[in-house]
């Protein structure tokens, strides 16, 4: 293997650059080529491939975002936008890609797989901490941390004036994000998706428990089913008028920022095991951490959600809220 390539696809995450870093600087120790596309599978589509040195990742380790852009395409999703984006793989001779994304890079690197024999390992990249065959998905650390950091914020002022705050947090189909820094701020309820909220338990628990609370905080993800946080706000509202009520939609913050010491370590490890692997052999898997130890999954299994979240831990949150 003499030539391979990078790139950041669906919505970029915190830990990503480190992993392009780690990517490019194990290539090179290995005296490989190394290419950037540009741009995720749009810009494969469109040939922006930039040829990629030491000096390029310098100084990136730190910081948020992706150096090499990313992109959600539509055109990628048409057989005609796979076809184009293999074709432009072998007129540059690349022999191994590596894709660091979600759920929707690895159907991608799937869809990609069947017009090319290029190798494809890939990384996970996304808050959303949803994908099966790692503990920690690159960016959900730093996301679940600014999360806690605004809702802290939020307990002060709600405390304050003795309200009850609804908190809409990411998490396109996973309650993932909502569920860990729900526990970490001490939430008094977390809706999340895989769990179905029924309005009458929720407005129970939040007359219920102890009286002479302060402030209460209902942290709920973005996808839950009884629909979105100024939605539930309202039915709330119209139960307990008694209550004086906020929403605060977190949105893309929780996408950005200088990543937590644990997804630059693990985003480090991820970029270097997946050069690697692609010198053993490897194609069409996703390079996780289980148990601290690198594992790896095959892009269809990695991609399967999880369907239930541990029923434990959302029984711990009801016990330690009252
Ligand atoms: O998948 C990552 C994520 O941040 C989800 O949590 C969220 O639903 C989605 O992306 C938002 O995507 P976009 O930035 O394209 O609106």
């Amino acid at each position: 293997m003499k030539k391979i390539a990078v790139l950041t696809s669906g919505g970029d995450s915190p830990g990503m650059n480190a992993c392009i870093r780690a990517v490019v600087r194990t290539a090179l120790y290995h005296k490989l080529e190394i290419w950037g596309i540009l741009r995720g599978y749009e810009g494969l589509m469109e040939a922006e491939f930039e040829q990629l040195d030491s000096k390029s990742v310098a100084n990136i380790i730190h910081r948020g975002g992706t150096v090499l852009k990313t992109a959600r395409s539509k055109r990628f999703l048409t057989e005609d936008g796979q076809k184009i984006a293999a074709r432009h793989l072998k007129e540059r001779g690349i022999e191994g890609l590596i894709t660091i994304g979600g759920d929707g890079t690895f159907r991608g690197a799937l869809a990609l797989s069947m017009h090319t024999d290029v190798q494809i390992m890939g990384c996970p990249g996304t808050i959303d901490n949803d994908l099966v065959g790692t503990d920690f998905t690159i960016g959900y650390d730093t996301a679940i941390n600014t999360v806690v950091d605004a809702v802290d914020k939020i307990r002060d002022t709600a405390e304050s004036h003795e309200r009850l705050f609804f908190v809409e947090v990411m998490g396109r189909d996973a309650g993932l994000i909502a569920l860990r820094s729900g526990i970490g701020v001490g939430a008094e309820a977390i809706l999340i998706p895989e769990t179905p909220t029924h309005m009458e338990d929720l407005i129970r628990r939040l007359e219920g428990g102890r009286k002479n609370k302060s402030s209460k905080i209902v942290i709920v993800a973005e996808q839950e089913n009884a629909g979105r946080a100024f939605g539930i706000a309202e039915k709330v509202k119209a139960h307990i008028p008694s209550y004086d009520t906020r929403v605060t939609v977190l949105g893309h913050i929780q996408r950005g920022g200088n990543p937590s010491c644990m997804d630059r370590v693990n985003a480090s490890r991820m970029g270097f095991a997946a050069v690697e692997a692609l010198m053993e052999g490897r194609r069409g898997e996703m390079v996780g951490i289980i148990d601290k130890q690198v594992r790896f999954t095959p892009f269809a299994d990695a991609v399967k959600h999880l369907e239930e979240l541990d029923k434990n831990l959302m029984r711990m949150v009801e016990i330690l809220s009252l």
